[in-house]
């Protein structure tokens, strides 16, 4: 896990942009945290800094929102604040957001939770002072790695922590 201090939109923006050039297809990365906590302005950066153009909104209605990148890779932005679990989640067209191409973001991730693979990567956001936010990353350990190294180059306070036993997530 990697702690990141967001001290204002701009550094969320920050992130997005050291996140977006680590991502590569097959990828799933999940965004949790609160109303308001920054979910969709750092994807919407990411995706900004992988080549979308126009406008990016955010996909609280319409559950998701596919893009192209400038490689060519499917990029999806999925919502799914307002899915609810059981049969809502079983009827959502999973298999159109995921593949081999495509790196896939997810707000609120948990009326999926049951039909959608494993995350690469989760980011979970939280309030910290009115426009300062908190977040945590975990991925693979050479992902985390390369996102720190990144985070660091582009002046954003990082911290590590080990997984210890007894810690706060698995
Ligand atoms: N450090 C920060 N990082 C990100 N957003 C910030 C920060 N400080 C203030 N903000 C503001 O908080 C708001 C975050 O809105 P955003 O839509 O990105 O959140 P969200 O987590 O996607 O919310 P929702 O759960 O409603 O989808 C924006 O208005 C943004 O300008
Ligand atoms: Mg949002």
């Amino acid at each position: 896990m990697i702690g990141l201090a967001l001290a204002s939109t701009a550094q969320t923006r920050k992130l997005a942009r050291v996140l977006a050039v680590r991502l590569r297809p097959p990828a799933l990365v999940t965004v949790e945290g609160d109303l308001g906590t920054g979910k969709t302005t750092l994807v919407r950066e990411i995706l900004r800094a992988r080549g979308v153009r126009g406008a990016i909104t955010s996909p609280s209605f319409t559950l998701a929102q596919s893009y192209r990148g400038r490689e060519g890779e499917r990029l999806h932005h999925l919502d799914l604040y307002r899915l609810s679990r059981g049969v809502d989640a079983e009827l959502f067209a999973w298999d159109d957001y995921l593949g081999e191409d495509a790196i896939t973001f997810v707000e609120w991730p948990a009326a999926g939770s049951d039909a959608l693979p494993p995350a690469d990567v989760r980011v979970e956001l939280e309030h910290h002072t009115p426009t300062s936010r908190l977040a945590r990353l975990f991925g693979d350990e050479r992902f985390e790695a390369d996102v720190a190294a990144g985070a660091e180059e582009a002046r954003l306070t990082v911290t590590r922590e080990s997984r210890a036993p007894g810690g706060e997530r698995p």
